[in-house]
């Protein structure tokens, strides 16, 4: 039986009818318009989907969309800021991070999650914290060096 709920997703609130078995990453994309999220493996090992809840990265795909009411969510498109984009949009911008660009708003969105809780991390840390998004275009060099870009316009460190 559907449920009415809201949803709060980038400082919008949503009144919205879902199924308990209704995913996260189903009604952001079919239910809000919100494609930005991207629909990859469905079980959780990819990353695609990823977005914010409370600040803590989650796997959309995995979430029932009504376990999330009521609570913070952050998707791709909540991150520009009146046009201007996030220093971590720049970044994977200008360090070529972006190809196909199917993995990217699920790797940004790790991005910031992971440089709130390490802000000067070593590349070493950033490819381990990394295995859970995975790229099938850039070898992941392009995107390392993006984070680490990001992590200099946000503050935090440059070793
Ligand atoms: S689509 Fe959710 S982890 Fe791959
Ligand atoms: S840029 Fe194509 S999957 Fe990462």
């Amino acid at each position: 039986m559907k449920r009415l709920i809201t949803l709060r997703v980038n400082g919008d609130t949503y009144e919205v009818m879902v199924k308990p078995s209704e995913t996260l990453l189903y009604i952001l994309r079919e239910k809000l318009g919100l494609t930005g999220t991207k629909h990859g493996c469905d079980t959780g090992k990819c990353g695609a989907c990823t977005v914010l809840v409370d600040g803590d990265l989650i796997r959309s795909c995995l979430t029932l969309a009504i376990t999330v009411r009521d609570r913070d969510i952050t998707t791709i498109e909540g991150l520009a800021n009146n046009g201007d984009l996030h220093p971590i949009q720049k970044a994977f911008i200008e360090n070529g991070a972006v190809q196909c660009g199917f993995c990217t708003p699920g790797m940004i969105l790790f991005t910031k999650a992971f440089l709130e809780e390490n802000p000067e991390p070593t590349e070493e840390e950033i490819r381990e914290a990394l295995a859970g998004n995975i790229c099938r275009c850039t070898g992941y060099v392009k995107i390392v060096e993006a984070i680490q870009a990001a992590a200099t316009y946000l503050g935090g460190g440059d070793r």
